[in-house]
């Protein structure tokens, strides 16, 4: 256990971002969330985040100073989730969380809530306990509706907050070009902007959505060949996208750059800024990547990742000691 590490001792472990490929919004719940029905995909672009046994109070740093490293930061609650779950009493302590940060804050890439997952599996492997799963998932969720997704990865649906969740079969391989404008938009400020665009569209309907089709058909997810996930045409949509847009027309017009620039769909992913293009060849997706990293604008191309690899990529590693 903790007390007993070595000070020196490391873990490290890497937190994937995600894209949501479609983002329903299906009502409001009595807590004030939002309901969803949404397929989340992991993303091989990643966060890495190092745990070192030390002396003295638990502490965070982090290689962008724009990432706060006080208990505002879902890494140092998640530790001390983790640390309850335990059951230790006192003071957090004893680990100094290092974070590489590579997933844009408030983009709608997860990096947060993956950051969070991250520290549920790095720090239980530093301290050297398995929490049950169904405590796993219960920790994770109280941090977060994306949250419990990172425990897995992978393609899956997930519903009420979005985190109720139920994998799926592995989306096709696909080249991704991530566009990230030069400013964030906050979650909470995604939806209440969601919301208000409802009331003024259609006072008696709170989730009729600006962009919500009224010929809207039945959702299936099946398996092409047996074998991967795919999603109704008019299934591919995000929700929330319209409503930012009419915000941030940036948005848009990067939606249309990317389709321009050969991606065979593309969306704001989850409450943005980010907005992602899928494409069949790395050629194209950094050619897109190429003509859209201007304006002050950020382009990446990754890869999606499957469930396996996901679980492979993800798994904290022991560091050597000197
Ligand atoms: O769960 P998380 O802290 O990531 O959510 C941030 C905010 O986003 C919530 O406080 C809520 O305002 C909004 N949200 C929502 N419905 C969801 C997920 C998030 O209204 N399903």
């Amino acid at each position: 256990m903790g007390s007993r590490l070595r000070s020196g001792a490391a873990v490290s472990v890497r937190a994937c971002a995600k894209i949501n490929l479609t983002l329903r919004v299906t009502g409001v719940r009595a807590d004030g969330y939002h309901g969803l029905r949404t397929v989340f995909q992991s993303l091989a672009m990643h966060d890495t985040l190092t745990f070192v046994a030390t002396r003295g109070p638990f502490r965070i740093e982090c290689d962008d100073p724009r990432c706060p490293t006080d208990d505002s930061n879902l890494v140092w609650r998640a530790a001390s989730l983790v640390w309850q779950a335990m059951g230790r009493r006192g003071e957090l302590r004893g680990v100094t969380a290092q974070i590489k940060k590579r997933i844009p804050l408030q983009s709608g890439l997860g990096g947060g809530s993956s950051d969070a997952a991250a520290a549920i599996r790095g720090l239980s492997r530093l301290w050297r306990t398995t929490l049950p799963e169904p405590l796993e998932r219960s920790v994770a969720a109280r941090l977060g509706a994306d949250v419990p997704f990172f425990l897995g990865g992978g393609t899956a649906l997930g519903l009420e907050r979005g985190d109720l969740l139920f994998p799926l079969v592995d989306f096709a391989p696909t080249w991704v070009t991530l566009v990230i404008p030069p400013f964030g938009v906050s979650t909470q400020d995604a939806f209440g902007w969601f919301d208000g665009d409802c009331v003024s569209a259609r006072p008696d309907s709170p989730i009729d959505g600006p962009n919500r089709r009224r010929d809207e058909g039945g959702f299936w997810i099946g398996a092409t060949g047996g074998r991967r996930t795919r999603l109704a045409p008019g299934e591919y949509r995000n929700d929330l996208e319209a409503s930012v847009a009419a915000r941030h027309p940036d948005i848009s017009r990067i939606v249309r750059a990317l389709r321009r620039r050969g991606a065979h769909y593309s969306a704001m992913s989850g409450s943005g800024s980010s907005v992602f293009g899928l494409f069949t060849s790395k050629e194209l997706a950094t050619q897109a990547a190429g003509a859209l990293s201007k304006n002050g604008r950020l382009a990446v191309v990754t890869a999606t990742v499957g469930r396996i690899r996901y679980a492979a990529l993800t798994d904290p590693r022991p560091l050597l000691q000197a």
